[in-house]
């Protein structure tokens, strides 16, 4: 006979909720949902060992448990915390709490740029997310933040430590589900960051999955980098027969164009299946998919913007009251502008003006044409400045 699991109750935020022993108080509030569920920068529940580096997931335990009901003295990371039975928990109930999430939002900003106009992960950032929920409008802090040189890791991935948070995730990910670990934390303190030994490239035919992974701007997908803002992109489902992973994958589409792959993720921005690297890097034709749909977009994001289903078009009308005549057209755009002719997805970059001067395979002389590199990556800009592709 099964054996009988262990259950304990736990109140978070005055709403009661029953958990398997064993249970995290972040899984807890998960199990509840909506606003009482704490933030997380670091934690990842596909990823074991992760959790515990960030801090933004900090909540007051007001009860320890029925049999000892003290306050535990400190606040704690509820990701690592384990639920006890009668465990009385608050967190937006909490004005200290909350409090201490601005100050731990602060600390995460330090070093960071927030140049979040001209950063490729900005509409879909959990450290934007955060900042604009939990942190305040300002800084204390006055000194130069530090930055790093740009690394290209490989064909595919490009690491821009200056807008890393050390959340740990793409070490655990590289080495639990690329099984191929080339990368860490090297360093302490003020001069930790996120390397490749001697700069090698990550080879694992599953290593993408760390841009998905990645809270922040900080490994991106050199196939999409800068070719267009997410919000602009339409995300659908679709899948193919892939013979490394399940094929499960997010189209981002801007037209018939197929921009970037992800994977797709949950209601709490986590990776439902990862996926493999010739499905994320190297199908990037309609033809290459079939579609399922659009992807319904759960968190509330500038993504879930504009993407709209059941839209009824307004009749048009103009015709009808123009006694049957055509409107007449200022310019016809497309009949004096190479922006069709351009396919975003078959260029190796981002479109500069060259791809638009007569020479829509071109992608100018940006930095990131330069897929074959490894290593630091300074051409073309002032690597170290985040305000530059
Ligand atoms: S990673 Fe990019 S989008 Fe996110 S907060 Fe930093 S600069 Fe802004
Ligand atoms: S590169 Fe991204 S995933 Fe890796 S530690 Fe930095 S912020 Fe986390
Ligand atoms: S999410 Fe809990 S410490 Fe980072």
């Amino acid at each position: 006979m099964a054996e009988e699991k262990k259950m304990f109750t736990v109140t978070i935020d005055n709403i009661k909720v029953e958990v398997e022993a064993g249970t995290t108080i972040l899984m807890a509030a998960r199990k509840i949902g909506g606003d009482i569920v704490p933030p997380t920068m670091c934690f990842y529940s596909k990823l074991d060992k992760t959790g515990g580096y960030c801090r933004t997931c900090l909540v007051r335990v007001s009860a320890g448990s029925t049999a000892d009901p003290r306050p535990m003295p400190k606040l704690v990371a509820s990701c690592r915390t384990a639920v006890m039975d009668g465990m009385v928990v608050e967190n937006i109930t909490n004005p200290a709490v909350l409090e201490a999430r601005k100050g731990v939002v602060e600390f995460l900003l330090l070093n960071h740029p927030l140049d979040c106009p001209v950063c490729d992960q900005a509409g879909e950032c959990d450290l934007q997310d955060l900042s604009y929920e939990h942190g305040k409008e300002g800084t204390r802090y006055e000194f130069k933040r530090r930055t790093f040189e740009r690394i290209d890791l490989g064909p595919y991935i490009q690491l821009h430590m200056t807008r890393c948070i050390l959340c740990y995730r793409c070490v655990h990910a590289a080495n639990q589900v690329a099984g191929q670990r080339e990368h860490g934390v090297l360093d302490r303190g003020d001069h930790a960051q996120i390397a490749t030994y001697i700069q090698q490239s990550l080879e694992s035919p599953m290593i993408g999955n760390v841009i998905d992974v990645c809270p922040v701007g900080a490994l991106t997908d050199r196939t999409f980098r800068f070719k267009n803002r997410v919000w602009f992109t339409k995300p659908v489902d679709a899948h193919r027969d892939c013979p490394h992973c399940t094929g499960n994958v997010r189209l981002w589409l801007r037209g018939d164009d197929v921009l970037r792959v992800t994977a797709r993720k949950d209601q709490w921005g986590e990776v439902e299946e990862w996926i493999c690297n010739e499905c994320r890097f190297e199908k990037k034709k309609v033809s290459d998919w079939t579609i399922e749909g659009p992807t319904r977009v759960d968190r509330h994001s500038v993504i879930g913007a504009g993407h709209y289903t059941g839209i009824r078009k307004p009749k048009e009308i103009f015709k009808e009251v123009m006694d049957g005549r055509d409107p007449k057209l200022l310019m016809d755009i497309h009949t004096v502008s190479d922006v069709n002719k351009v396919n975003l997805n078959e260029i190796p970059g981002p479109a500069t003006g060259a791809t638009f001067s007569g020479n829509p395979k071109s992608a100018g002389t940006n930095i990131t044409d330069v897929k074959e590199g490894v290593g630091r990556n300074m051409l073309g800009t002032d690597s170290t400045n985040p305000n530059t592709p």
